[in-house]
């Protein structure tokens, strides 16, 4: 994780962290994690300017302002408010502009109109997290361990839900960089992220690698902290396969624009070559000509293309299409699974602070499966649906993945923007088809011949 940022380092309230009595390892170590984690978000945030964390570019995108406030309301409502006697807000009418969608937990503002709010500040938004934070420091250092007990799955939740709008905060400030002509720069490229493989190097053909039917099991065991949308695991017969060893890339997806991959409607599903056309797609998102050359906007420059790197910033529909172009299928989300169950958590993760997919290195020639986890989302054909026996739980908490059930794909593995900590086998993220904002990519899959 990057090193706290010199603001929190030097903030007041931070600074009077209460002393824990011995022996309450529990305690200390719920803390150091929400610390590690909130101060991280502080971090992520170290080089914009308060300009910059007010813009929302379009419904999809958060002001960087509304994630630290919201992620926030996410502690003080569910924590606080509940395990904290006599805990009063200071400001009440944070919990209507800071609530996202949970509906049991009161009204909320439209989230179109995020960008609209300039009160409270940044300032203030950040005030309001110090001063959250202190309140959680001194609710868990007098805390029983039967309340403890009660708060700790719920304080969980709270630290990958602050994860999962690390994501967001860094995928919604790049799209807020991007309409600026003068291309901010939001992290500056590091030295080791170009001697990974040579720019503009061709990539090997695209290995395959077969796999036996089988009855999986699918979904979390249990052990550890999920979502509830991964349960319950259940058996699913997964017929033979064959899984691409690493994901497209750049310079395989130019193959495909070339060939007028976008101007062919065979290749593309009616609702994908409708938005095609409505939105004048002709590459992935953040790609530019320019003299006859793609241009890649990115979170440290704006440079011409890698060839070599995963393509990225794809929707459903592009991903798809690029698929049947290819003479291939996207995988089943319980493929992609069964295909992970041997493969190392290990990746091109945001704890690295890439911003960005990486090439394949050459140990990338390697027999076996790269890249599964981190630089890109993989997208997969399964809608996101329940698993057999899913039910949404109670409450407000029971709104955080089961409504969003419906006209959602899956994708597996994670991504540049996620947390290392954060990321599991049987982690389901989704979005809608033609959402392309997110570090999403393409890993093909082949029915046996
Ligand atoms: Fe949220």
């Amino acid at each position: 994780m990057s090193p706290v940022s010199a603001e929190a380092a030097a903030d007041p309230v931070a600074a009077e962290r209460p002393h824990l009595r011995p022996g309450s390892g529990r305690v200390e170590s719920l803390l150091a994690r929400f610390h590690q984690i909130r101060d991280f978000t502080n971090a992520l945030c170290a080089g914009l300017e308060p300009e910059d964390c007010v813009v929302q570019s379009m419904p999809d995108v958060s002001p960087t302002k509304w994630h630290l406030a919201h992620t926030t309301w996410f502690f003080e409502t569910f924590i606080l408010k509940k395990f904290s006697p006599g805990y009063r807000s200071e400001i009440p009418q944070y919990a209507y502009l800071f609530n996202s969608y949970y509906n049991a937990a009161g009204d909320m503002h439209r989230r179109d109109l995020r960008g609209l709010i300039s009160r409270p500040t940044v300032r203030e938004a950040k005030r309001y997290r110090a001063s959250i934070d202190s309140h959680i420091d001194n609710l868990l250092s007098k805390a029983d361990e039967k309340v403890l007990d009660e708060i700790e799955p719920i304080l969980i939740l709270g630290f990958h839900h602050e994860q999962q709008h690390q994501e967001l905060l860094v995928t919604d400030i790049k799209h807020v960089f991007a309409q600026n002509p003068l291309y901010p720069v939001f992290r500056e490229r590091k030295t080791e992220a170009r001697s990974l493989a040579k720019p503009g190097s061709q990539s090997s053909p695209l290995p395959f690698l077969d796999f036996e039917e089988t009855i999986a099991a699918i979904g979390h065991d249990g052990r550890g902290f999920s979502y509830d949308n991964e349960e319950p695991r259940h058996r699913a017969l997964v017929p033979a396969f064959s899984l691409a060893t690493r994901p497209v890339t750049n310079g395989e997806y130019m193959a495909f624009i070339e060939d007028n991959g976008y101007v062919r409607p065979g290749v593309w599903l009616s609702l994908g070559w409708m938005t095609v056309n409505e939105q004048r797609w002709e590459a992935p998102l953040y790609w530019t000509k320019h003299d006859g050359r793609w241009w890649n906007f990115t979170l440290s420059v704006f440079r011409p293309v890698d060839e070599s790197e995963p393509v990225t910033h794809v929707s459903y529909f592009e991903a798809d299409a690029y698929s049947n172009w290819a003479g291939a299928r996207l995988p089943t989300e319980f493929e992609w699974e069964r295909a992970a169950l041997d493969c190392p958590i290990e990746g091109n993760f945001v704890d690295y602070e890439n911003f960005h997919p990486h090439a394949l290195s050459n140990s990338g020639n390697n027999k076996g499966l790269h890249q599964m986890f981190g630089d890109v989302w993989e997208w997969t054909r399964s809608a996101y649906s329940p698993y057999p026996g899913y039910r949404a739980g109670p409450g407000a908490l029971g709104e955080y993945n089961g409504k969003f059930m419906c006209n959602q794909y899956v994708l597996r593995g994670g991504s540049c923007a996620t947390s290392r900590s954060h990321i599991r086998r049987t982690y389901r993220n989704f979005f809608q088809p033609e959402k392309r904002w997110q570090f999403t990519g393409i890993r093909l899959a082949r029915d046996p011949h």
